[in-house]
C-alpha cells in the first residue's frame, strides 16, 4: 500500500495499473497505461458515486470488480444468488495481502458468507500482470453464482477506442479484425466447449492512432480453453471497459459450505509501441513462462496424415520415413488411422490400442525403424471422442455428454466423452499412459474434432450445468497427469487446426496445429492473426500438397519456415527436384531456427516478417509476392529490431550500414507474384 490511503499500485518494466478505495468504501480503478515517473503522480479515486437517480456506481465509476447488486445496469463480474433468492452482491473491503509480486485484495459481502479474492501477479520483466479470483462461500447455505468473470479492465476516460480481436471458422481460423467501440455492449465468446475457432480469447483495444510500432494498446488474453465470453462495453458516460472470463451462458456453480470456485487467470498489458510490441511481449511470456519445454527447439516433423489418411500400416508408414530421413526430418508422426479397427471416421475412436491388422506386432517394430533412421516416433489421438461404432462405446454409453431422453447429434460420426466424470478421466490416463508406457513415442498430437451438442449431465453431483467448467478441468488433469508421468513427451494441441489454442492449453501443449488449411496464401493470413497472440515456436506448419504444381516448393517452406517447420505432402509423389529442395530448405531452416522459434518477430507488413534473435546479432527476413503486381510496385519495408550502433550485412545487399541506418532506409523487393525470399542479416 503507497500513501494514499488504501490505494495500490502495480507496476511493470513500463506499466503501471492503480485502483483505491473511494471515501465511500468502493473499488475504483485509477490508472492502467505507461509507466509513472512517480508514484505520487497516480490520480487519486474520484469522489462522486452516482449520478441524478438513474444511474449507480457501476454507470459512473470504474469499479475494479463490479458485482451485480444494487443500481448495477452494465456488465457485471459477479452475478450471485443467495438463500431466500437475494439476488444483489455488496462487497466492501476487508483486507490485502502482498507476498512477493502477487497482491491480493480481499472482499466481502456486508451480510452473506461470500468472500471475493481480487489476485494480481505483476511480471515486471514481461511487463504484463496477471489477475484472477477466488469466491469463497464461508457459510453453510450453498451460494448459486451465475457469473464470475477473471477481470475487467477500464481504459482512460475522454477516449474513443478501437477492438481488434481474431474470428473465424474451421479451415479459415485467426482472421483479424479491427472495429469501432460505440455504446452499448460488444459481446465475443465460445458456447462450443472449447476456445473455438470462432473467436479467441484476446483482446487488443487502441485509441485510434496505432499502428504495427506505434501508439498506445491495451491488451489481455484469458488461461481457458473452454466456453468464455468477453464483454467490450460504452457506458451511457462514454467510458470503456472490457471484462474477460469463463462464459455465463448457460452456466451455473452451486458453492456449497466451505468451498473456494477459482476463475482461470487472465494476463493483461499495456504497450505504448502498437501492436508489434504487444504481441512480442505476450510472445515471450507463452515461450519462456508458459509452455512445459521453453528452452527446447522444435525437430522438424513429417506428419503423415495427408500421405495416406486412414490407409495408415506399417509398410506404408516405413516408406515414408525412409524419404522423410532422407531430406532431414528429425520426428516422424502417425496421424489418425493406427488404432482398433480405425478404417474410416466411422469406426475406432475410444479404443486407443494398435489395430491388429494393421500392426499386428503393436508399434514397436515401426518406432524401431524410425529410430534407426534417427528419427524420433509421434503420434495422433483423439481421447475426448468416442464412436458409436466402438469396444467403448457399446461397453460404456453412458460416459458421453448426452442427456437420455435426446438421439445425441454426431458430428463427424463421433460423441464427446464426458470428461468431468473420474471413470472416463482413468480411462483416458490408463489407455495413454500404457501407449507412452510401452512404446517409445516422443511426441503426441492432441486432437479434438468437434463441437458440442446435447451437453448433459444426468448423474452429475450437482447442477449439470457444471459441466462447462468441470469438462475442462477434467481435461486439465487428465493431460497434466500424463504429463507429469511422461515428462519429455512434447505434445501438439489440435482442434481440427486452431479450434483450441488458448494460454490454458499451452500449460500443457508446447505447440499448436494452427489450422487445416495449408493452402499458403491461406496461411500466411492465418498465421499472420496467429502471430498476433502466440510465438513461432508454438506455430506449427506443414508444407504440404494443397498448391502443389501452382505455387513454387520454395514459397510454400518459406511459409512454413515462419514457424516450427513441418512436411506434410505425400514424399512417395514428390520427384527428385522436390526432395532435393526439401532437403536444402529443411536444412536451412534448421541453421536459422533458433533465431525464428526464440527470437522476436515484427511483422513489417503483411507480405513480410522479420525474425531477431535477441541479442541483435542475427536475423532472418521473409518476404512474399501474394498478388500479381500489374503496376509493377515493388515490396518496401523498413527493418525492426536492430542494434542501432551494431553494423549488419544484409543478404543480397552489398552495403555494411549500422542497425539505424538500416532501419531507416527502405528495401525494395521488385517480386512477380509467388516470388519469395528468406535473407540472413548478421552483425558485421
Ligand atoms: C483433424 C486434424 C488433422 C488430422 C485429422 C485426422 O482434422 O486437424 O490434422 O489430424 O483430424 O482425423
Amino acid at each position: 500500500m503507497t500513501e494514499k490511503q488504501q490505494y495500490w499500485i502495480l507496476e511493470t518494466k513500463h506499466c503501471g495499473y492503480a485502483f483505491g478505495l473511494n471515501k465511500n468504501g468502493i473499488l475504483v480503478n485509477t490508472y492502467w497505461g505507461k509507466r509513472m515517473e512517480s508514484q505520487s503522480d497516480y490520480p487519486a479515486p474520484p469522489e462522486s458515486d452516482g449520478w441524478a437517480s438513474f444511474n449507480g456506481p457501476t454507470q459512473v465509476l470504474q469499479e475494479e470488480y463490479p458485482a451485480y447488486g444494487g443500481m448495477c445496469f452494465h456488465e457485471p463480474c459477479l452475478k450471485a444468488t443467495f438463500e431466500e433468492g437475494v439476488r444483489d452482491v455488496v462487497l466492501q473491503f476487508e483486507s490485502e495481502t502482498t507476498i512477493n509480486n502477487e497482491l491480493v485484495i480481499n472482499l466481502r459481502d456486508i451480510h452473506y458468507p461470500l468472500k471475493v479474492s481480487l489476485h494480481y501477479r505483476s511480471h515486471t520483466d514481461f511487463d504484463l500482470i496477471e489477475r484472477w479470483v477466488e469466491v469463497e462461500n464461508f457459510g453453510k447455505e450453498t451460494i448459486t453464482l451465475e457469473r464470475v468473470f477473471s477481470a475487467i479492465w477500464h481504459f482512460p476516460v475522454g477516449g474513443e477506442y478501437f477492438l481488434s480481436h481474431l474470428t473465424g471458422r474451421w479451415n479459415d481460423e485467426f482472421n483479424l479484425v479491427r472495429e469501432p467501440l460505440t455504446p452499448g455492449v460488444k459481446v465475443l465468446e465460445s458456447r462450443r466447449i472449447t476456445s473455438s475457432h470462432h473467436h479467441n480469447p484476446w483482446f487488443l483495444v487502441d485509441d485510434g492512432n496505432c499502428t504495427e510500432d506505434n501508439g498506445k494498446v491495451w491488451f489481455g488474453a484469458l488461461s481457458w480453453s473452454g466456453n468464455w465470453k468477453a464483454t467490450a462495453e460504452v457506458t451511457n458516460f462514454y467510458t470503456t471497459r472490457l471484462g474477460i472470463g469463463i462464459n455465463d451462458w448457460d452456466f451455473v456453480w452451486q458453492l456449497r459450505e466451505g468451498e473456494i470456485f477459482s476463475s482461470p487467470h487472465a494476463i493483461c498489458g499495456f504497450s505504448d509501441k502498437g501492436y508489434g510490441e504487444a504481441s512480442r511481449l505476450l510472445h515471450n511470456f507463452i515461450r519462456d513462462e508458459l509452455v512445459p519445454h521453453n528452452k527446447q527447439v522444435h525437430k522438424v516433423l513429417y506428419n503423415s496424415w495427408e500421405a495416406t489418411f486412414f490407409d495408415v500400416n506399417e509398410p506404408s508408414q516405413a516408406k515414408l520415413a525412409k524419404i522423410a530421413a532422407e531430406i532431414g526430418v528429425e520426428l516422424f508422426v502417425v496421424d489418425d488411422g493406427w488404432f482398433h479397427r480405425r478404417n474410416n471416421d466411422k469406426a475406432g475412436l475410444g479404443d486407443w490400442w494398435p489395430d491388429s491388422e494393421k500392426f499386428p506386432h503393436g508399434l514397436t517394430p515401426l518406432i524401431e525403424k524410425v529410430n534407426r533412421l534417427n528419427m524420433d516416433f509421434g503420434l495422433w489421438i483423439e481421447p475426448e471422442m468416442v464412436n458409436p461404432d466402438s469396444d467403448l462405446y457399446r461397453e460404456h454409453p453412458d460416459w458421453i455428454l448426452h442427456y437420455p431422453t435426446r438421439q445425441p447429434t454426431l458430428a463427424r460420426n463421433q460423441m464427446i466423452l464426458n470428461m468431468a466424470r473420474p471413470d472416463v478421466q482413468e480411462y483416458i490416463f490408463s489407455k495413454i499412459d500404457r501407449l507412452l508406457t510401452e512404446n517409445n513415442i516422443a511426441f503426441i498430437k492432441w486432437d479434438m474434432n468437434r463441437n458440442v451438442s446435447e451437453p448433459g449431465w444426468p448423474t452429475a453431483p450437482g447442477d449439470q450445468r457444471e459441466i462447462w467448467v468441470r469438462y475442462v478441468e477434467g481435461l486439465y488433469k487428465v493431460w497434466g497427469d500424463l504429463r507429469k508421468q511422461h515428462p519429455g513427451v512434447i505434445w501438439q494441441s489440435c482442434s481440427g487446426g486452431g479450434g483450441r489454442a488458448d494460454l490454458g492449453i499451452l500449460k500443457f501443449a508446447d505447440q499448436i496445429w494452427v489450422s487445416d488449411n495449408t493452402f499458403a496464401l491461406d496461411r500466411l493470413r492465418i498465421q499472420h492473426g496467429f502471430s498476433q497472440i502466440f510465438p513461432a515456436v508454438t506455430m506449427e506448419s506443414w508444407v504440404t500438397d494443397a498448391d502443389r504444381g501452382k505455387i513454387p516448393l520454395e514459397f510454400r517452406f518459406h511459409v512454413s519456415m515462419c514457424g516450427s517447420l513441418g512436411v506434410g505432402g505425400n514424399l512417395l509423389l514428390w520427384d527428385k527436384a522436390e526432395i532435393m529442395e526439401s532437403t536444402y530448405w529443411i536444412s536451412h531452416y534448421k541453421k536459422h531456427r533458433q533465431v525464428i522459434q526464440f527470437g522476436d518477430q515484427y511483422r513489417l507488413s503483411k507480405k513480410s516478417m522479420q525474425y531477431m534473435s535477441k541479442d541483435a546479432e542475427k536475423g532472418v527476413l521473409f518476404v512474399f509476392q501474394t498478388e500479381s503486381n500489374l503496376n509493377n510496385s515493388p515490396i518496401t519495408i523498413h527493418l525492426r529490431g536492430l542494434n542501432p550502433e551494431l553494423k549488419y550485412k544484409v543478404e543480397g545487399l552489398q552495403e555494411i550500414l549500422t542497425g539505424a541506418e538500416w532501419m531507416s532506409r527502405e528495401l525494395s523487393y521488385p517480386f512477380k507474384l509467388y516470388e519469395s525470399a528468406m535473407l540472413e542479416i548478421s552483425a558485421y
